[in-house]
């Protein structure tokens, strides 16, 4: 039997991730390749006639899934019915501009958008939010938007994941896919804690821990975080953009396995509602490993912290905790 046609909202839909975004979208690479869907693309005003062209290269892509486009400036309208939401859409940081004007700026957007997801969207929606600041914008979205579950909420950090991963593939000279259980943990921003200690590299029809191997201790906890805290400015100042294909495709990577569920017990991190678990503050957006089944979200649990990892995810609660308390501020105004 053919399934039901489903709704994804794209915001930010003229901008450069949504360009990489859409196509993966409608050719059906994030929710499998029979389910047939509508695009609704949301983005402000000024950016209509962009989208426009978006909207005829869509068509112009002839895509069998694709039923139907929706290009709209109205929160409303973008929201109606939907079934999943890319929150892409924020604004730049702009020269001058200190961290708190560009928070500041970026939950409103949030909450409006919380609002019209509240009045809007189904209740079962799956909303995962890419504009920065992610977690903190995920956790003002969801503050506003109280008829849907907490739990379907989520902030991207696969980009991060996925840059882990291939870093620990190019050291340890294999293939992406064997190497899996690297951890985001924490914020989106340059206090996230990348944690190779469960990474498993498969190499040479063996499988070994990537914490096992003393000669690579050191890099470990000095280049290989490095690196994947700064990766996004070290795009930025070889492309002068920011990273917008990978953005793209990480985005997709973290929806499919929400969507469709993760395999075995090989997890993901994705930025959900803290519990607590390993001692993070509770009710932020902090990314933890899951596991995926039934397009319900559990945060693994049982990993051993050493001092080390448990001063990183202090560090990195602590800021999301100083964000959430700023974003609520401006909320209130
Ligand atoms: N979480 C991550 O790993 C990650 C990675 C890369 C980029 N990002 C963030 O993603 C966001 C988008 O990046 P980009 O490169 O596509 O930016 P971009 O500037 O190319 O596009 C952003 C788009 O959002 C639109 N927009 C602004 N306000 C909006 C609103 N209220 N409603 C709907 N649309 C709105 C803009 O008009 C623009 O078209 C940025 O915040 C960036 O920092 C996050």
């Amino acid at each position: 039997m053919p399934l039901e046609p489903i709704r994804v909202v794209v915001t930010g839909a003229a901008g450069q991730i949504a360009y990489s975004l859409l196509y993966q979208l409608a050719k059906g690479d994030v929710f499998g390749p029979d389910q047939p869907l509508y695009l609704h693309l949301l983005d402000i005003p000024v950016m209509m006639g962009v989208l426009e062209g978006v909207v005829m290269e869509l068509m112009d892509c002839a895509l069998p899934l694709l039923l139907g486009v929706v290009p709209t400036a109205d929160p409303a309208e973008g929201f109606k019915d939907i079934d999943a939401a890319f929150l892409v859409g924020a604004m730049p940081r702009k020269e001058g501009m200190e961290r708190k004007d560009l928070l500041a700026a970026n939950v409103k957007i949030f909450k409006v958008q919380g609002q019209a997801l509240d009045q809007h969207a189904k209740k079962t929606v799956k909303v995962l939010v890419v504009g920065n600041p992610a977690n903190t914008n995920a956790l003002i979205c969801s503050k506003y938007a109280p008829s849907i579950p907490r739990e379907n909420f989520s902030a991207m950090t696969r980009l991060d994941q996925n840059r882990a991963q291939a870093q620990l593939a190019a050291r340890f000279g294999v293939g992406i896919d064997n190497v899996r259980n690297v951890i985001i943990w924490g914020n989106h921003s340059s206090t996230q804690y990348p944690d190779a200690r469960f990474a498993v590299v498969t190499k040479d029809g063996g499988e070994s821990r990537v914490a096992d191997s003393a000669a690579d201790a050191a890099w470990l906890q000095d280049q290989f975080i490095s690196t994947v805290q700064k990766r996004g400015a070290a795009v930025i100042a070889a492309r002068k953009m920011s990273s917008a294909m990978s953005a793209a495709k990480a985005a997709c990577d973290h929806m499919r396995d929400w969507w469709l569920g993760t395999t075995g017990d090989k997890y993901v991190s994705m930025g959900v509602i803290s519990d607590g678990s390993y001692n993070t503050p509770k009710d932020i957006i902090f990314s933890f490993p899951v596991l995926v089944k039934d397009k319900q979200w559990t945060i693994v649990q049982g990993l051993e912290l050493d001092a080390f990892s448990v001063q990183k995810l202090q560090q990195t609660g602590q800021e999301l905790n100083e964000e959430k308390e700023e974003a609520l501020a401006v909320c209130q105004d």
